[in-house]
């Protein structure tokens, strides 16, 4: 049975999304792991766009805790890794995910995967609760600053008191400045162990931006190597840091976005041949009427809000 880990981090904005997709990009890619990715930030849900899947998804939680569809036809994959996507609407109005809905969803799922990660959404308000309700063990992010590494403890208590095991804390966008906290102090703070240190990386931001997870489009790129640090130890496995002459020969021998290209193009044809992908084809051609035209006029209301900010 699949453990069910939840990415929380108190503090918004400080990379749970960017963790979920990459950590469940090198599980599946660099560890050969069936993983699953469950997005519970029902009112800003990003995971789906991190993936670069927000055309496709004609299903989503919404259609599910409507009953107008089981969960099993809002399981996505994810065409250039293979990891499976369970995808939040663009929009949460009008829908309510309980934490009896939220485990029940969870359970259906879990037993046909190696690991289920729940992006899980910021501050520890109730939709927050009920994404702890639904998980085993917790990774708690933060970036390392006061305000993110305060609600990073405050996610530790509660944890400890709804009795959930926290497997660790990463410290993101470390640029290893000495205004920084460091990793002791974040550890002796929240009474508990910092498993990864990520670096700032421009490669994250040119990564979302293709909708593509770093760990794939820049394997060897700094962030992505402490990611794959982290994939094996929670596999018990040992990552083996590349070395400087590592480093050199990918220098004068290949491009890495050129040797990527390669990868995808080979995992976009093995994918596309998976029965799934003929499913959710099938399932869209099957679609009502009712429900394409609620998920245009979400599109329309999220374009017309992007402009309206871009305004202001
Ligand atoms: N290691 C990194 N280096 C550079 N940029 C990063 C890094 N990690 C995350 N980011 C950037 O930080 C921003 C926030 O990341 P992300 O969306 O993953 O945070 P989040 O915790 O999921 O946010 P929310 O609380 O809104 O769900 C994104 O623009 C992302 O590109
Ligand atoms: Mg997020």
């Amino acid at each position: 049975m699949a453990k069910v880990i939840g990415i929380l981090s108190g503090k918004g904005g400080v990379g749970k999304t960017t963790l979920v997709s990459n950590l469940a990009a090198s599980l599946t890619k660099n560890f050969n792991k069936n993983v699953l990715v469950f997005d519970t930030n029902i009112n800003t849900s990003h995971l789906g766009l991190h993936l670069g899947m927000y055309e496709d998804l004609p299903v989503t939680l919404r259609e599910v805790l409507r009953r107008k569809t089981s969960i099993m036809h809002a399981v996505y994959t994810h065409p250039n890794t293979g990891i499976r996507l369970v995808p939040a609407p663009l929009s949460g109005d009008g829908i309510n995910l309980t934490k009896e809905k939220c485990c029940r969803l969870v359970n259906q799922l879990k037993n046909s995967y190696d690991m289920v990660i729940l992006d899980c959404p910021p501050g520890l308000g109730k939709e927050t609760i009920v994404a702890i309700s639904a998980i085993d063990e917790a990774i708690i992010i933060t970036t390392p600053d006061i305000p993110a590494v305060t609600d990073a403890l405050k996610t530790v208590e509660i944890l400890n008191r709804i009795g959930k095991k926290t497997l660790g804390i990463v410290v993101n966008r470390s640029r290893n400045e000495k205004y920084e906290l460091q990793p002791q102090e974040i550890s002796s703070t929240c009474k508990c162990d910092v498993i990864a240190t990520i670096p700032e990386d421009r490669k994250i931001l040119r990564s979302i931006s293709k909708g593509m997870p770093a760990v794939l489009l820049y394997p060897h790129s700094p962030a992505s190597n402490s990611v794959k640090k982290l994939a094996a130890k929670l596999l018990g496995k040992s990552y083996k840091e590349p070395s400087f002459f590592d480093k050199l020969k990918r220098l004068l021998g290949r491009n890495e976005e050129g040797d990527t290209k390669i990868v995808i193009k080979e995992q976009e044809q093995a994918v596309s041949k998976e029965a799934e992908i003929r499913d959710v084809k099938k399932l869209k051609e099957g679609l009502t009427k009712e429900v394409k035209e609620e998920l245009k006029r979400e599109i329309v209301e999220m374009v017309k809000k992007k402009l309206k900010e871009k305004v202001v």
